[in-house]
């Protein structure tokens, strides 16, 4: 079902056709003066210049053609030849209807689905989360609800960092502070039965040890180059499957596993596959056998690598280092063999990289290399950037202690402020302890999601969390309140409409200016989520549930429900029921859950 703008601009459009101009020089957009028009069409002005005739001879032409057309209230032409329309009260009502009556709230689905791989959040063994694999978490969580929702076939992929150097860094960091773990290594490297303490020592330790002992190691390693050199020995013999290594890499890899799965969990992300750079091991050899055989493969100075600069490059491209001179797979090399394991378990159209803009080049290389190889065709491997989530100085964010932020800390300080805020405004207070919390947890992720998804994601932004958590304003609780009203408000209805005072939604009947703009935001819908869908941008939907919430507060504060004459209250409950439903919609495709109330 189509929306009203482009069912008009179908209609403009055929117009400008029949008086002999170019038909998409017809195209409708929505009005940017909402007092005088709903829609507009400014394509007489550069249909004139092509076919050497008045603007407004042009434009009056077009117009006699849409004289007469139920759905218009009026066309008319302003200035030097624009086109204004305003719709009908009775194609509004019906429009609204359809999308009251509509599964998807008045969304349309794509005409071919795809195979679409959203590969986001990147979190990596030991290393603690830092912004960027925040934003990668918010933004990525959206696409690939974003594009499930439109039709497509799409898997979320955490693309788990457990096979790079710092799993050499973090067997070395944790076998010098544990000498029980390093007996338990050198047992298992023997054949030898490990004694107990040395299990019991791998078993007891936390993803808080990790975060104290891998940064120290990851210092050392960059002033100390025997350090260095032996953590990249040992990711070498990790890559080779040493049993020792091996065993306390599994042990490391699940202990974070489960706790970012948890922490992920409560920030309302949640994948479909966890699978790690590590699940591709088993490819690298017969890969780089293959790329040798494609004569892709070149010596440099002991390493292996790919050449992908072509000519007209901008700038220089580095190679893909394939394999280290130690011998070890790179991040590149995980990354290219995940392309081929894509492609041969899932075979993706399209796979979309939700990372760090900081690593556009890293992407560029890798696709390059992946293109030359016949595992993936050009257009297939989409990098998605993003801006960085700034502190007050300007630089990306850290906690007041300096420090990289932990993820969990963030959703904990974030709670914190979310409680302060119910309890400013008298929310939620006589509500049980536990229903208070998961308000105040959804309160607390909308407020990050919604502060970071109403930007385009290209920018970059300011952490303050005061402003995010405001329930003013246009921030995640707002429209977490609003959305709240809403609910309370249908929810006396169906009370009243129980003790048989008849307060049913019926068909809508458009007549006062705040119901036409809401109708018409409902309507909006669609070309939003359209938009979000192919720039890959979620800002788009944001900013159409921020303008939906708005309307709606007009609409209830013009609009009196419960007292107005039945068949009034009959058209505005379905207005007000509808606009709950889209707006939920929207902010569930943003990864924000709403409460029932607060
Ligand atoms: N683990 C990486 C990092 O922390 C991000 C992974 C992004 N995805 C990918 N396919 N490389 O930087």
């Amino acid at each position: 079902m189509s929306d009203l703008k482009r069912a008009l601009g179908e209609t403009v459009e055929a117009a400008f056709a029949a008086i002999g101009a170019p038909s998409e020089l017809g195209r409708v957009t929505a009005s940017d003066r909402p007092d005088l028009a709903d829609f507009q069409c400014n394509g007489a002005l550069a249909a004139a210049k092509r076919l050497g005739r008045n603007p407004r001879e042009i434009a009056t032409a077009v117009v006699e053609r849409l004289s007469g057309d139920p759905r218009l209230a009026s066309v008319e032409i302003a200035g030097p030849g624009f086109i204004n329309l305003r719709v009908s009260d009775a194609a509004l009502s019906q429009r609204a209807d359809a999308i009251a009556a509509d599964d998807q709230a008045g969304a349309e689905t794509v005409g071919q689905p795809r195979r679409v791989i959203v590969d986001y959040g990147g979190p990596n063994v030991a290393k603690e989360m830092h912004v960027g694999h925040l934003r990668a978490s918010i933004i990525g969580e959206s696409i690939k609800r974003i594009y499930r929702f439109r039709g497509d076939e799409v898997i979320g992929d955490a693309h788990f960092g457990d096979w790079g150097f710092q799993m050499g860094l973090l067997i070395g960091a944790v076998t010098d502070a544990h000498p029980a773990i390093a007996a338990l290594v050198e047992d298992i490297d023997a054949g030898r039965e490990p004694t107990n303490a040395g299990q019991e020592a791998l078993l007891a330790l936390t993803l808080d040890d990790f975060g104290e002992l891998y940064p120290a190691a990851a210092g050392r390693a960059k002033t100390d180059p025997a350090y260095r050199d032996r953590a990249r020995k040992l990711t070498a013999d990790l890559q080779a499957h040493r049993p020792g290594c091996y065993r306390l890499w599994e042990r490391f890899r699940e202990v974070t596993r489960v706790a970012l799965e948890r922490d992920f969990h409560a920030l309302g992300v949640d994948f479909d596959w966890w699978k790690g750079e590590s699940d591709v091991d088993h490819l690298i050899e017969p890969m780089v056998a293959e790329l040798d055989a494609k004569g892709l493969l070149v010596d440099d100075q002991g390493a292996r690598i790919v050449r992908v600069a072509r000519q007209g490059d901008k700038r220089d491209l580095p190679p893909l280092l394939v394999v280290s001179s130690e011998g070890s797979a790179m991040y590149g090399t995980t990354d290219l063999a995940t392309i081929l394991d894509r492609k041969q378990t899932f075979d993706p159209d399209l796979v979309i990289y939700c990372v760090d803009q900081r690593q556009a080049d890293h992407f560029e290389i890798v696709f390059r290399a992946a293109y030359q190889a016949g595992y993936a065709a050009e257009g297939q491997l989409e990098h998605i950037g993003f801006g960085t989530m700034n502190g007050t100085d300007g630089k990306p964010f850290k906690t007041r202690e300096g420090g990289v932020l932990k993820l969990n800390d963030l959703i904990e300080m974030t709670r914190g402020k979310a409680r302060e805020r119910l309890h400013e405004a008298g929310l939620g207070e006589s509500l049980p302890a536990e229903e208070f919390e998961a308000i105040a947890g959804k309160v607390a992720v909308a407020a990050l999601k919604f502060a970071d998804l109403q930007n385009f994601r290209g920018t970059s932004y300011v952490f303050d969390l005061d402003r995010f958590s405001s329930f003013e304003g246009k921030t995640g609780p707002y429209l977490l309140y609003q959305a709240v009203r809403v609910k309370s408000l249908l929810r006396r209805a169906a009370e009243e409409s129980k003790n048989g005072e008849g307060a049913e939604p019926g068909p809508v009947a458009i007549a006062e200016p705040a119901e036409r703009d809401l109708a018409l935001t409902l309507d909006a819908f669609d070309a939003a989520l359209a938009e979000a869908y192919d720039k890959k941008a979620p800002n788009a939907l944001a900013e159409h549930a921020y303008r939906l919430s708005q309307a709606f507060s007009k609409f209830y504060a013009a609009c009196p429900i419960m007292s107005a004459a039945p068949a009034v209250r009959a058209s505005r409950l379905t207005l007000a029921s509808t606009a709950l439903r889209q707006l939920e919609l929207a902010l569930d495709l943003l990864g924000i859950a709403t409460p029932e109330r607060m």
